[in-house]
């Protein structure tokens, strides 16, 4: 039997078990993926572990993805490292390696929705740690990207890394319209009645909207489909991260129906009071 599990804290709300459980089976093998309540403090102790246990791999999310690398206990790949996060680990004979598949699942869910990135005006709005694996996949994609942000000096600090230009919010509408690709990477939207993150009527048919939030369908998702624009919700983002992860660890090809249909079933049975 594999062991793979998800470390964080909170973990109660993670769909991975979930969603990983699903690929696992129909992959055929003889797997088991648990959530493990894990404090930053209890990290290092929590890795080592289970690698001492043999566990097959492992994803890690908040709060402990940056603290990880902070550790020193993982080999982290390129991408990784100039992330400064890591939310996969696989276990080698030679050691612990940790990657980053965050920004890997939302280039992949929008290019599932047939969206062109090489050259195209990406508009990234946050700056937080989603933001930041979003916009270091984009730019290896060669988009032109800006970014926008509450703090805007945030917005500037991560725009430097990435070879991009950082604006303030007071900067979106004019953002908006010059954008191809829209990616909302803030927590606006999560919750019903949070105010919106843009005027309706901004957005137009021949751009892309895409949100990273997954719970529910976000205004700026609604506007966007209103709006004849192609709409891309989080979820996709969620099932790619995790399909990239469970590949570095089977070496299999992920079976992404299988793990979506898995997460947009636990998500209806947590509205409707059963998950
Ligand atoms: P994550 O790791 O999910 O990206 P995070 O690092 O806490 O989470 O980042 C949250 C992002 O949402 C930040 O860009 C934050 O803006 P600030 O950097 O200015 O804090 C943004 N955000 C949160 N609440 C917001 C709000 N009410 N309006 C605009 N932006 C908001």
């Amino acid at each position: 039997m594999k062991i793979f599990g998800i470390f964080g804290d909170p973990i109660e709300h993670s769909l991975s078990p979930a969603m990983q459980n699903a690929a696992l089976l129909a992959l055929g093998e003889t797997a088991c993926y648990h959530a493990f309540r894990v404090s930053r403090e209890d990290l290092s102790a929590a890795i080592l572990g289970a690698k001492a246990m043999g566990f097959s791999g492992l994803n890690l999310t908040i709060p402990l993805k940056e603290k990880a690398l902070q550790l020193d206990i993982l080999e982290p790949d390129p991408l990784a490292s100039a992330i400064g996060a890591v939310n996969t680990i696989s276990f080698t004979k030679s050691g612990m390696v940790g990657y980053n598949t965050d920004g890997w699942g939302a280039l992949r869910a929008l290019y599932d929705a047939g969206v062109e990135i090489r050259g195209k005006m990406a508009l990234i709005i946050g700056a937080g740690g989603a933001a930041r694996a979003i916009a270091y996949t984009l730019q290896q994609e060669d988009a032109e990207i800006s970014i926008a942000n509450r703090s805007i000096k945030k917005a500037q600090e991560l725009a430097a890394q990435v070879d991009a230009c950082g604006f303030g919010l007071s900067d979106l509408e004019r953002l908006v319209d010059k954008a191809d690709i829209i990616i909302n990477c803030t927590s606006v939207g999560m919750r019903m009645g949070d105010p919106r993150l843009l005027r309706t009527g901004l957005l137009k048919s021949s751009q892309a909207a895409f949100d990273i939030i997954y719970n529910r369908e976000t205004e700026f998702l609604q506007d966007a489909r209103a709006a004849g624009a192609v709409a891309v919700d989080g979820v996709m983002m969620l099932v790619h991260q995790g399909a990239k992860a469970l590949e570095i660890w089977t070496g299999k090809k992920a079976p992404v129906q299988v793990m979506e249909r898995a997460v947009r079933e636990a998500l209806r049975a947590k509205q409707t009071g059963q998950g």
